[in-house]
């Protein structure tokens, strides 16, 4: 996915510094080329020699200007050569100098030499973060579309504090920088309200067993992020979900557990939304009897009477306005564009994805996807094996055409 992708890194001096070995390592095993410039502050709390180790030391930039055999100045040569800029941890003090467009250090000359997306994580202590100064810097930045931006979160900072200041986490800040590197930080989806479902509900028989399915949420979750980078105003109502969830600030998180749930939580929401996509895999059938105590295996019936549940999309698309936009998702074996096409038309959406679940790397619970896209319209385009991620954008871009 980011195979010779050139992702320069600025890292700051904060503690959060160490943090970024896995967004390089990571970067790096997966085949990018990573450039790390290092501050002053930063290498007192981390030493170059940590990246030049996964990198080289040539692909390092220490301090001011160090340039051993460079025919150009290096921020020049740094700043034409990114793709995608981080700058992680932000530091107070590099955030002052962003909003004011100074260029006193190595990091910030070429911040103002490159002209690709820079995505900024900002780690501080909670009353530095709350300041005025900091908080209007922080807005000030966010009005040059340049600058996209990751956290910071709440939670225990390394002063013993508990409050907002603390660093995205790598598996927040990679996905945005994939994005990035996919769209070129275009924000195309700004001022939409996208609202996804995501994951395998669950219809319980008594409080331990229930009928669900094998999806992990991981293609909603995808898709989410891919419209959050985008500009959206995302809203991800969820079954439980691979590793706990969605991280991050971005996304407003609804979870719920069964069909019924959320079907309400899907019909309170929608009505705002100008694209609702369904990506969960929502049950058909739940068991017609519960219990509120656990049964006894004795008392458990041979055989399990069913009922149906409501078709959440199908009611979504009776109440859909003309401004609106509907996608459903359709995992299936075999053939998988007829019943796609069936689908589509029954259920009266605007676009479906059919995504096979008898191949190898796609479907539930894998990193990788494939599909085949068709519109109403008669438009169809198939998208090859690619990362969750990857396919997010191009389910993106594909709506956007309809
Ligand atoms: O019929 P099938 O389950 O394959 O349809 C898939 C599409 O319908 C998906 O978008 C899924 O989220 C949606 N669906 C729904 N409510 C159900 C079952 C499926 O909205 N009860």
């Amino acid at each position: 996915m980011v195979q010779d992708r050139r992702v320069l890194v600025g890292v700051g001096g904060g503690i959060a510094a160490y943090k970024l070995c896995e967004v390089v390592s990571t970067l790096a095993k997966a085949g990018a080329e990573v450039r790390v410039i290092l501050t002053d502050a930063a290498q007192e709390f981390i030493t170059p020699l940590t990246f030049a180790t996964w990198l080289g030391i040539r692909r390092m930039a220490i301090g001011d200007f160090w340039q051993p055999s460079h025919d150009r100045p290096l921020h020049i040569k740094l700043g034409e050569w990114a793709e995608v800029f981080v700058i992680a941890p932000l530091t107070a003090n590099t955030l002052a100098k962003l909003a004011y467009g100074m260029a006193d250090n190595l990091l910030t000359n070429t911040v103002l030499a490159s002209t690709c997306p820079i995505l900024l994580a900002p780690a501080m202590n909670t009353d530095m973060w709350e300041q005025v100064a900091v908080q209007r810097n922080w807005q000030q930045v966010q009005t040059d579309p340049r600058y996209h931006t990751v956290g910071p979160g709440a939670g225990i900072l390394a002063c013993d504090r508990v409050g907002a200041g603390r660093m995205a986490e790598p598996d927040e800040i990679l996905p945005y920088l994939y994005s990035l590197l996919q769209t070129g930080g275009k924000r195309d989806l700004a001022g939409k309200r996208v609202l996804i479902s995501a994951g395998g509900t669950r219809e319980f028989l008594d409080p331990v067993r229930f009928i669900g399915n094998p999806a992990t949420g991981k293609m909603g979750m995808a898709l989410a992020q891919a419209a959050l980078h985008r500009g959206a105003a995302v809203t991800l109502v969820h079954a439980p979900l691979n590793g706990g969830g969605i991280h991050g600030t971005g996304v407003r998180s609804l979870p719920v557990i069964s069909a019924d749930e959320m079907r309400q939580a899907m019909l309170k929401c929608a009505s705002d939304a100008d694209w609702i996509i369904m990506a969960a895999a929502v049950a058909d059938v739940k068991p017609a009897i519960y219990s509120p105590e656990k049964l006894a295996k004795s008392a458990l019936p041979n055989a399990l009477p069913l009922t149906p549940v409501p078709d959440i999309v199908t009611e979504l698309a009776a109440l859909k306005q003309p401004r609106q936009r509907l996608i459903g998702f359709a995992a299936q074996s075999g053939d998988i564009v007829t019943p796609a096409k069936e689908k589509l038309q029954r259920k009266k959406l605007d676009a479906i994805a059919a995504n096979p679940i008898d191949q190898p790397n796609s479907g539930f619970g894998s990193d990788s996807n494939q599909a085949v896209l068709i519109d109403k319209n008669g438009r169809q385009q198939a998208i090859e094996p690619c990362n969750k991620l990857w396919m997010a954008h191009r389910l993106l871009d594909f709506v956007q055409g309809i």
